[in-house]
């Protein structure tokens, strides 16, 4: 899957909000049917949802759906809701361990050939948000090959935990630094918890800052007033850019003149500085690749 940057959870019983969000130039726009949606609601929202997924994308976002997990005894009834054609993926919340996304996996596979979609096309976005999630987090990155990406869930998992969330953070550095290395290792994307106090664009933006720099590459919005300060934050600037760019050609002449160490602004370059600046400079042109070509090349 192409970089994502930013993922819009709409409430599955909020037609308004639904309405607003199809305009919204998030990466991926995900109806939620799980922690948004009361549970006298939830039989109402699967209905509202799946009413909605048809052309719902209109600026070609990638369309996920997030579900209920399979243990809630919800999770089955929300995918035979949604599951079709003009979904890309699911979002599954509270995924505590490889069975529980073993188990979807199958169930996925079996609705896939009930519904005539092709075998292993929908995606899965786990949520890794407990204390046994974190510990399994790179078994659940690596349950199906369906995984395109792990999410990290704070509200979750500081009640799981039964800890105050502050807005700094401190508390969440372990579980999220584990998210997105248990991502790396499995070679799947890393989101991050949405922000909750979503009328401080500057916190958010620090909040950015901070988890790209753990190896984030995407994060969750609660409200589309975040998505543009998300896609920002986590496309490379340009000054950074510029400076890769300098690292990749001052590395590649001094592989010419037989050398494998140089130096840019009095900072030692070698083989790791290079492949740094190399995949900044991708992550950039994938992002540009597509923003040129206005649509993510989700489902219609
Ligand atoms: C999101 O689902 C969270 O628990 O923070
Ligand atoms: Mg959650």
């Amino acid at each position: 899957m192409e970089p994502i940057r930013s993922l819009l959870f709409v409430p599955g019983n909020r037609q308004k909000m639904l309405d607003k969000a199809r305009d919204v130039p998030a990466d991926v726009l995900v109806p939620d049917l799980e922690d948004s949606v009361p549970p006298e609601e939830k039989a109402a929202a699967r209905k509202v949802v799946a009413a909605n997924l048809a052309g719902f994308a209109i600026r070609g976002q990638h369309l996920f759906v997030r579900i209920n997990a399979l243990s809630t005894g919800l999770g089955e009834e929300d995918l035979d809701a949604v599951l079709g054609p003009q979904i890309e993926g699911i979002s599954v919340g509270k995924a505590d361990s490889a069975t529980d996304l073993v188990e979807l996996d199958r169930l996925l596979g079996r609705m896939e050939r009930r519904k005539g979609l092709p075998a292993g096309s929908i995606a899965v976005i786990p949520w890794i948000e407990s204390a046994l999630g974190i510990i399994s987090a790179h078994d659940i990155a690596r349950a199906s090959p369906r995984i395109v990406a792990i999410s990290f869930g704070a509200d979750d998992f500081t009640a799981d935990m039964g800890i105050p969330r502050t807005k700094e953070g401190t508390e969440q550095f372990y579980p999220r630094a584990a998210v997105a290395i248990a991502a790396r290792a499995a070679g799947v994307m890393a989101f991050d918890t949405p922000f909750v106090d979503f009328r401080d664009e500057e916190g958010l933006a620090r909040d950015c800052a901070s988890v790209r720099q753990l190896g984030y590459t995407g994060k969750w919005c609660i409200h589309p007033g975040q998505v543009a300060t998300v896609n920002r934050l986590f496309t490379p600037s340009e000054e950074e850019v510029a400076y890769c760019r300098r690292v990749a050609a001052a590395f590649d002449e001094a592989v010419a003149r037989g050398t494998a160490a140089t130096s840019v602004d009095g900072r030692m370059i070698d083989v790791p500085g290079y492949q740094r600046a190399q995949r900044i400079l991708d992550l950039a042109a994938a992002i540009a690749r597509r923003e040129r070509g206005g649509a993510a090349g989700g489902r219609a």
